[in-house]
């Protein structure tokens, strides 16, 4: 069986830089026309001058040949002035400001302490229409892990939303049901993103006969009813719901460690994962607009024209992939078989 569907674009993604870059942006530019790159890289991608330069970095490392659009985004700081949010809503590469409470996840250190601290940033995002991307979750240390998603919705975007209520927010790789009607609730300004591992998997893979670190991420997996409202939500039609992978590589000696980095690496088969997971759903004929119109329609960019094709057809992921510097990268299902193969 075949199936053919525009080309995807990947609304949150992890490219790092240097020779990790080089690394993995191949993977994704085989798949994807576009993606929204994340700013966490050390220092933080918190002006549009870094952006601009970050944006160089990765079309210089894009292989001959290959086509792909970074849409850079900025790394929201408790200290960014109104001006550099003017900056970037007048330039054509910026798309969007991204919020990570500080400490949340990996390299959040320089993130936001408190989101009044961001009050005229906010409001000026609002008036000129700048998309805020959320990591949501709480970051008090005496919230238990699987409930800091839900405690953010109700202490910070709740909170946000009444009190900016037209500002477009991307709630990034949701995690729970209580995420999904959250969206589900809100008006056309609100949608989330989802990932494939997500959809594909619950927190007992974390813990399968062992410590799992290659399950690890943030938000953590959670319970199986969670999987199930996800895959509901991005196989339900409503079009606030798309497509970001969050690949997030990290080395595997810092995975496979005593204290291991968070992030799944799933770029090498990013479009595969997902049409597993609409598959197990019976709900392939809604991944189209999941994966190629809804996030293109919500940012207010064209739909990609050129199209791509799954095969189902096992393919064997690699047990791993060169990555930085002599080390090795451990992509998501390594050493198994995937049921849909993109074709060349
Ligand atoms: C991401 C990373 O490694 O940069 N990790 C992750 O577990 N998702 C950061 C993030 O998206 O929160
Ligand atoms: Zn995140
Ligand atoms: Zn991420």
């Amino acid at each position: 069986m075949l199936i053919t569907l525009i080309r995807p674009d990947d609304w949150h993604l992890h490219l790092r830089d240097g020779a990790a870059l080089r690394a993995v942006l191949p993977h994704s530019a085989r798949q994807f026309a576009r993606a929204i790159v994340m700013p966490n890289l050390r220092p933080p991608i918190t002006t549009v001058a870094a952006a601009e330069a970050y944006r160089a970095r990765i079309l210089d490392a894009l292989p001959p040949g290959m086509s792909f659009a970074p849409l850079m985004t900025l790394y929201l700081t408790d200290n960014t002035p109104v001006d550099e949010i003017r900056r970037a809503v007048e330039h054509p590469d910026v798309h969007a400001v991204k919020l990570y409470p500080a400490g949340a996840t990996t390299n959040s250190d320089s993130g936001v302490t408190d989101v009044d601290k961001c009050d005229a940033v906010l409001a000026t995002m609002e008036k000129l229409g700048m998309p805020l991307l959320v990591h949501g979750e709480a970051t008090d240390p005496a919230i238990d892990v699987f409930d800091r998603e839900k405690v953010f919705i109700e202490r910070v975007l709740q909170p946000l939303l009444t009190r900016y209520p037209r500002l477009k927010v991307i709630f990034e790789h949701i995690t729970t049901s209580d995420a999904v009607e959250f969206v589900a609730a809100c008006g056309a300004n609100v949608a989330a993103t989802i990932t494939a591992h997500h959809l594909l998997y619950n927190r007992n893979a974390i813990f399968s006969g062992g410590v799992r670190p290659h399950y690890y991420c943030l938000p953590v997996l959670k319970r199986e009813e969670h999987r199930r409202a996800l895959l509901r939500a991005a196989t339900s039609g409503n079009h606030r719901f798309f497509l970001g992978t969050d690949s997030a590589p990290h080395a595997r000696h810092t995975k496979e460690a005593a204290c291991g980095c968070a992030g799944c690496y799933t770029a090498h088969a990013a479009l595969e994962l997902y049409a597993e997971a609409f598959a197990s759903a019976g709900a392939l004929d809604r991944l189209e607009a999941f994966a190629s119109f809804n996030g293109a329609d919500f940012y207010g960019l064209p739909r990609n024209t050129d199209q791509v094709t799954l095969e189902q057809a096992q393919c064997r992921v690699p047990d791993t992939y060169a990555y930085a510097e002599g080390e090795a990268l451990v992509p998501l299902r390594a050493g198994e078989w995937l049921p849909w193969r993109l074709l060349a």
